[in-house]
């Protein structure tokens, strides 16, 4: 049974142990193995800033969403999403019922453009955000270095007005 919650700063630990251990299963996210700080302070911080949402299996977290509201008045109507699922837990609604409690987050403070990077070779996550809305807006070249290649990565927002 998978519970999506709004994130409390109780979860910090337990949060930032999950980005570790997405860190180490996949490429797709923006941190290498190891590279995240130990520091779980800023952890703290952005739960109580951002739109963070958790899904949590028997008491473990097993997925995110992070929304980060533009601080500065011309981007306060925008959020940079970032979201992980643990591969254990994937393909099965998870990302998108995150997705979902992110969207409403963002309605419910009158965000009306999402946006994310995501890599170009990321067929999967491409594929759902399409279903959810996001459009590719545009490629950055040679934007990542990945276990030594350079990867592409697109630009995707979804507008709600
Ligand atoms: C991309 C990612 C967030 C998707 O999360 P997810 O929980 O697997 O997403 P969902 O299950 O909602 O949807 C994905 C698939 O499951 C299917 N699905 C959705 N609900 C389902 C259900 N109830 N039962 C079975 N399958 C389901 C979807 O049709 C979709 O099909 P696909 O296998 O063709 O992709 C996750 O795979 C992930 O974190 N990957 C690694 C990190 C990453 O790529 N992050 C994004 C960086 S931009």
């Amino acid at each position: 049974m998978t519970r999506i919650r709004r994130a409390i700063p109780a979860d910090a630990a337990a949060l930032h142990a999950l980005k570790w251990a997405l860190d180490e299963e996949t490429h797709f996210m923006m941190l290498e193995p190891g590279e995240r700080s130990p520091d779980i302070g800023p952890e703290q911080r952005e739960i109580e800033r951002d739109g963070v949402f958790v899904a949590e299996e028997d008491g473990e977290l097993v997925g995110y969403v992070q929304a980060e509201r533009g601080s500065f008045r011309r981007v306060h109507h925008l959020a940079t999403i970032v979201i992980g699922v643990r591969a254990h837990a994937s393909g099965k609604g998870i990302g998108s019922a995150l997705l979902t409690a992110a969207h409403e987050w963002a309605a419910a403070q009158g965000i009306t453009r999402l946006q994310l990077d995501v890599d170009a070779e990321n067929t999967r996550a491409i594929a759902l955000y399409e279903r959810f809305g996001y459009r590719i807006e545009g490629t950055k070249r040679q934007s990542m270095l990945v276990n030594g290649a350079f990867v592409d990565d697109h630009i995707m927002a979804r507008l709600s007005v």
